[in-house]
């Protein structure tokens, strides 16, 4: 079984991923306070974090980010040190977007300007947190990991029984952002 490799699965996480960016900050924009979307933003959450924090923030930690250690680049500092404070960040917006949900879907006004504070940094620190690795650190690792290295982690991205990277999680998340 020839398993995808995973530098490419990570790039095309990201373009799920920035549908749904995409999606949120559209409609919170076009959506008038009496209309608050809720329910999407509901789905919005659930796949930012299930998929893009839970499962593909999950890959980068625990196997990508490792793999390149292993080769020499710093953890600490540096580009690594950059991603794992912006994945932090990103899971404190979501935890105010989750936050002020039930006040802003009955209507509460002030909750939705604050939840909307809260998507926009999100979505805008996630678009450059994919430039940034898309263009620098996905580069730095297409040259710094080999076939094995590679496999690897292809197959840690490929463990059925990982509950954060099983086909039906992935396939369940690329419908949605597809469904937009
Ligand atoms: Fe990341
Ligand atoms: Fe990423």
């Amino acid at each position: 079984m020839t398993a995808s490799d995973p530098i490419t699965e990570l790039m095309d996480d990201h373009r799920l991923i920035e549908k749904v960016l995409a999606a949120l900050d559209n409609r919170l924009a076009t959506s008038a306070p009496g209309e608050f979307p809720g329910d999407f933003v509901e789905q919005a959450l659930d796949f930012l974090v299930n998929f893009a924090d839970g499962s593909h923030h999950y890959k980068e930690e625990e196997a990508l980010f490792p793999a390149l250690a292993e080769r020499g680049v710093p953890v600490e500092g540096g580009p690594i040190g950059m991603m794992l404070y912006e994945h932090t960040i990103g899971r404190k917006c979501l935890a105010g977007i989750r936050e002020h949900l039930p006040s802003a879907r009955s209507g509460d006004e002030e909750a939705q300007a604050r939840l909307r504070n809260y998507a926009t940094e999100y979505t805008g620190l996630l678009r450059n947190h994919i430039w940034k690795e898309d263009n620098i650190l996905f580069k730095m690792a297409a040259q710094a990991l080999d076939t094995a290295a590679r496999e690897k982690m292809a197959g840690e991205f490929n463990n059925e029984s990982n509950p954060r990277v099983t086909s039906q999680l992935r396939a369940r998340y690329v419908a949605f952002a597809n469904s937009l």
